[in-house]
């Protein structure tokens, strides 16, 4: 039995869109990155969806729209320490720098109660990350935003079908950003997503992803952007295509990926309703080994499943034996991320010991899959080795 950590969903209607899209030789951003971002938004309740080509592209772009409304480069962007490596970069592209604050070992997610400390007059923006799925605790990081004068762009990367409080996660900020890499519940392969209900800035984002080309894509999609732009710029330049307004990156949705993406939105409830099951059947399972810990689904949200992470707190034995044993039984893990600034080369100024939450799961987490192709059968027998392993001890 071959257990591998994510799985990739492509539907018939995914196929015999792609075969369409092939054929009429317009495969760059067009008609079906349109409807896709409707599904999407659709889905989650929010008036506007950017489709772009990662994840990360999504959290630059969401942090590089804040240009528009006054952010000035070297200003700062809190995040947590424990995260993907990309938040941390997309703040630096972003013409930012991060500025890191511990975990709550609770829930794996930015503390609110250590954010204050953080702001300075320089403090533009927070960025919390519903890592694995787990919303951040909202309420209190807007609150801080909103007495502090600072805006929110969610890293929703992991955290598709994540409620927090009835809202989905990575739309009660300024803006979300989404991941549709491989692994994650809706993917397009490669690509990304970015939330917001500000018609603003909805349009510097389709901007931005352009080369900050001035022209309303979402207009434009439909066909009316030609007359739209030249009635914008008929006193400036002949051919909108080539007027920009602001410096832009290129990171637009192809029409192949929002084909494979249109195909999963189809699947997505059911998807979600079946990696929801393996979740809670592992969180269940889990919980009677003494040795390990994971996150608890509090009454007032949902987690997204994303992935079960869990936690060595045994000094028997190593997460790296665990992991070993679990591979060596074809069940794929990965290791949890780590602190940033302390445990990556890439980043320094800080000193081991800064985070020592993070730090900890840094050496000591570990995450399985939860994805739509395993079977009670399949997360049994995740759990028999698990147990098979602590039983040594
Ligand atoms: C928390 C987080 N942020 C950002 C990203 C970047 O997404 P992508 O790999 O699509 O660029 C990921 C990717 O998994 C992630 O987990």
């Amino acid at each position: 039995m071959k257990l591998p950590f994510g799985t990739f969903t492509i539907t018939e209607k995914s196929k015999e869109l792609i075969q369409k899209i092939l054929e009429s030789k317009y495969v760059t951003c067009g008609k079906y990155v349109k409807k896709f971002e409707d599904m999407f938004a659709e889905k989650h309740k929010v008036r506007n969806v950017v489709a772009v080509s990662s994840g990360t592209a999504a959290d630059v772009l969401g942090l590089a729209a804040l240009h528009s409304t006054g952010a000035k480069r070297g200003m700062e962007v809190i995040i947590p320490a424990l995260t993907f490596i990309a938040t941390a970069n997309a703040v630096m592209h972003a013409g930012f720098k991060p500025v890191f604050v511990d975990i709550d070992p609770k829930t794996f997610n930015i503390d609110p109660k250590k954010i204050e400390e953080k702001i300075t007059d320089k403090t533009l923006a927070i960025m919390p990350v519903h890592l694995m799925g787990k919303p951040c605790d909202m309420n209190s990081i807007m609150r801080i935003a909103k007495s502090h004068n600072l805006a929110v762009v969610e890293d929703a990367a992991e955290a598709h079908g994540a409620v927090y409080r009835g809202q989905p996660a990575g739309t009660i900020g300024d803006m979300g950003a989404f991941s549709l890499y491989v692994a994650h519940i809706i993917t397009t392969a490669e690509g990304g997503i970015i939330t917001t209900n500000n018609d603003h800035y909805d349009e510097i984002l389709r901007s931005l992803r352009s080369h900050g080309r001035a022209c309303k894509c979402k207009t434009c999609i439909l066909n009316k952007g030609e007359s739209y732009c030249k009635k914008r710029f008929s006193n400036s330049y002949g051919d909108s295509r080539f007027y920009f307004e602001r410096i832009g990156y290129s990171c637009k949705m192809n029409e192949l990926e929002a084909a494979i993406g249109i195909g999963a939105m189809q699947e997505y409830d059911e998807i979600l309703k079946i990696r929801r099951r393996n979740l809670k059947y592992l969180m269940k399972a889990f919980r009677e080994f003494p040795e390990i810990y994971t996150f608890e689904e509090e009454n007032y949200e949902t987690i997204g499943p994303h992935a079960f992470p869990f936690v060595v707190k045994s000094d028997k034995f190593t997460r790296d034996q665990l992991a070993n044993h679990l591979e060596k039984n074809q069940i794929q893990t990965r290791t949890f991320f780590a602190s940033i600034p302390t445990q990556y080369s890439a980043y320094s100024g800080y000193e081991l010991g800064d985070f020592p939450h993070s730090e900890n799961i840094g050496r000591n987490g570990l995450h399985i899959g939860v994805h739509q192709d395993l079977t009670l059968k399949h997360l049994d027998y995740m759990i028999q080795t698990t147990k098979e392993f602590l039983e040594k001890f």
